[in-house]
């Protein structure tokens, strides 16, 4: 399935990388933060319609076409594009996102970062592979010497407000703090050891659902702020190295 599952990412990837600088149209979905473009449907519906050929009773959660539940134990969560903003500017950093779920747990995530032509994916039990390469998260232990990154939510209300605050305690305590704009691609870096750490409140089930195995298979540690367990539908998500996830707890929580 995994095989499959990579094809289906580079062919949504193809047609996403064609529209990318081209004109495109963009809609509201809840404001004018909030974008999707044709190109995320029309990559969404690439993916739905293998699934729906290939898979037919399997369920599937889409961001663009919302939940289609059937009878089987396997889920399909789907990101056509994560970093959608990014696309619409014309910034290089947005991803692909396709996680397969086998009774609620994951057992395939595949993130193509698609301007990089890089495909991050994970097997449950056989490890994170960049390409063809097997990676592992980060070695280093010290705060002070790590790179961390973050996200913000699309809530203008108050959501952003914490964010900035935990944005601003970290800032001095290590080598930087970075904002991608691809959740998806955050989760990536950090099991590749670009990132010792990422942390991002309110995110939604296809932003993590890859991402998280794909850190997991990769060495990490991936907890709520306070250090609990997560699913792919919890609300904060903190994924690191291990090494540093005592020490960005603490400051989360100080
Ligand atoms: C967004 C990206 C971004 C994160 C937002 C997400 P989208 O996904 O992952 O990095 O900060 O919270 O909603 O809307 O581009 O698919
Ligand atoms: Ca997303
Ligand atoms: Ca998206």
């Amino acid at each position: 399935m995994i095989t499959k599952t990579i094809e289906i990412a580079k062919e949504a990837g193809s047609l996403i990388r064609e529209g990318f600088g081209n004109k495109i149209s963009i809609e509201f979905k809840t404001d004018a933060a909030n974008l999707v473009t044709n190109i995320d449907k029309a990559a969404e519906k690439v993916i739905t319609d293998f699934i729906k050929k290939e898979f037919p009773t399997h369920s599937i959660i889409a961001e663009e076409s919302g939940n289609c539940s059937k009878s089987s134990e396997y889920t399909w969560v789907i990101d056509p594009i994560d970093g959608t903003t990014n696309f619409a500017h014309g910034l290089p950093i947005f991803s692909v996102s396709i996680g397969i779920q086998k009774n609620n747990e994951t057992i395939i995530g595949v993130i193509y970062d698609v301007m990089r032509h890089v495909i991050y994916s994970a097997e449950k039990g056989a490890g994170t592979f960049e390409n063809d390469k097997k990676i592992n998260v980060s070695n280093n232990s010290k705060l002070a010497e790590s790179v961390l990154v973050t996200g913000f939510a699309y809530d203008r209300k108050d959501g952003y407000k914490e964010a900035i605050k935990l944005f601003g305690a970290f800032l001095p305590k290590t080598r930087a703090v970075r904002r991608l704009g691809s959740a998806a691609i955050d989760f990536c870096y950090v099991a590749s050891g670009v990132f010792d750490g990422f942390w991002e409140a309110n995110l939604s089930p296809w932003d993590v659902c890859a991402g998280m195995l794909i850190v997991e298979e990769a060495g990490g540690k991936l907890t709520d702020f306070t250090n609990r367990p997560i699913n792919i539908f919890s609300n904060q998500f903190l994924a690191t190295n291990g090494k540093v996830h005592d020490e960005m707890i603490e400051i989360m929580n100080s």
